[in-house]
């Protein structure tokens, strides 16, 4: 595809689950920005600052707008990143309006890690929660009342989903419990799930959304009386004395602050916007063309006997190991030929290594960049091996 043209002849790019490529246009946006308009948001009156402080604000409604959410009842902050995003929350929240923390057994170690510190700082319990193959949890099986819940809404090995989000949210919320959403492996090709959703906050990595390293909090409002203002700095004050202070994000206008301290990565903002708006824009032949390939693939993985797949349906992030191979020699083998992938326990320890006593895996992760030629490579190439 043109928006990728920088990829070498042959080069085969399937690791999109850690970072997507970033296509031209982002790339663009961001070169723009720092050769046009260099300034720091919110904050300058010349004409540079005005052009970012107007792509910054538009950026904030485009992901609003990307997952169908009211400005009124949501706000968006930007961070560094999903696991960044997901420990500064657990750090300002008033743990003693809490009984436990949970969270589920598939997680990646930023939430599964995060929910473990916070259990040892508060001292509240923490529970880990099964998740069924399908992705949903039995919320029959458990006591939501006064519980954080952090679970992720797609997984980063088999790309498995919360398919009972809403229920979720419901049951937790019916319960005074609050969900934040890990969304790192979500926005960039299931986002659906997500649409109109009703939890308390969702984090993502704006990295794995074909745009540059950046991390994002979309937060209802009411999240806000969770939280203690612990973590305070330039850019969220209106006012200070010797020792008080007037948080800016009292007025809903600039609630954003609440989880800005400082200096934000306003370029990486711009391209975010552009990669907003350059999925938006994904004609349908681009998913046809992204569901062919991860299908074509998955089938060919399933067929060969000595592979075996955590994956329990095609999905454009998939997860194996083949028998008697290790898979770090396998990812070896594979980048001899220009095909990029992930081998490891892709920061699932728990799950892959302790539940299922997996060996570490081979993960494919597919993005708009691939071509069906990609994919007859990646099966040449595996064939040699698996015959
Ligand atoms: C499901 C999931 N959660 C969290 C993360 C952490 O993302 P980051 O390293 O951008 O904070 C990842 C990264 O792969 C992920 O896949």
């Amino acid at each position: 595809m043109e928006d990728f043209d920088y990829l070498g002849e042959g080069e085969v790019y399937l690791d999109g689950a850690c970072q997507s490529l970033r296509p031209r246009p982002v790339i663009d946006a961001i070169n723009k920005y720092y050769t046009e308009h260099n300034s720091c948001g919110e904050r300058v009156k010349y004409k540079w600052g005005r052009e970012t402080d107007e792509l910054v604000e538009d950026c904030r409604e485009k992901v609003l707008k990307f997952l169908k959410l009211k400005s009124r009842k949501y706000t968006v902050s930007f961070t560094l990143n999903t696991t960044y995003g997901i420990n500064l929350i657990l750090s300002q929240i008033d743990a003693g309006k809490f009984k436990k923390v949970m969270t589920s057994e598939i997680e990646h170690n930023s939430p599964f890690l995060a929910t473990m510190a916070f259990s040892k700082r508060t001292g509240l319990p923490r529970e880990v929660m099964k998740r069924n193959d399908d992705g949903s949890i039995a919320i029959s099986d458990y006591d939501f009342a006064g519980a954080i819940v952090v679970v992720n809404c797609a997984s980063n090995f088999d790309g498995r989903k919360l398919l009972n989000l809403d229920e979720l949210t419901k049951a937790v919320h019916k319960a005074g419990g609050i969900l934040i959403i890990d969304a790192a492996q979500a926005m960039a090709h299931s986002s659906d799930i997500l649409r109109g959703t009703e939890v308390d906050a969702i984090c993502f990595s704006a990295h794995k959304l074909y745009a540059p390293s950046l991390g994002v909090i979309v937060w209802r409002d009411e999240l806000e009386e969770s939280l203690l203002p612990l973590w305070l700095g330039g850019g969220m004050v209106d006012d200070v004395n010797l020792d008080s202070y007037k948080l800016s994000a009292e007025n809903k206008e600039h609630r954003y602050t609440r989880f800005e301290s400082g200096l934000q990565a306003w370029g990486e903002i711009v391209g975010l916007r552009a990669a907003l708006d350059w999925l938006e824009k994904r004609p349908k032949a681009d998913w046809d063309n992204l569901k062919k390939n991860y299908a074509e693939l998955y089938n060919f993985l399933k067929q060969s006997e000595k592979v075996h797949l955590v994956n329990k349906e095609a999905n454009p992030t998939m997860a194996f190991y083949v028998e008697g191979l290790d898979s770090h020699l396998l990812g070896e083998a594979l980048s001899r030929e220009d095909i990029m992938t992930r081998t490891g326990y892709f920061c699932a320890h728990y799950y892959l290594d302790h539940v299922l006593h997996l060996p570490p895996l081979m993960r494919f992760s597919l993005g708009f960049q691939n071509r069906p030629e990609d994919i007859e490579k990646v099966e040449k190439a595996l064939g040699k091996i698996l015959h």
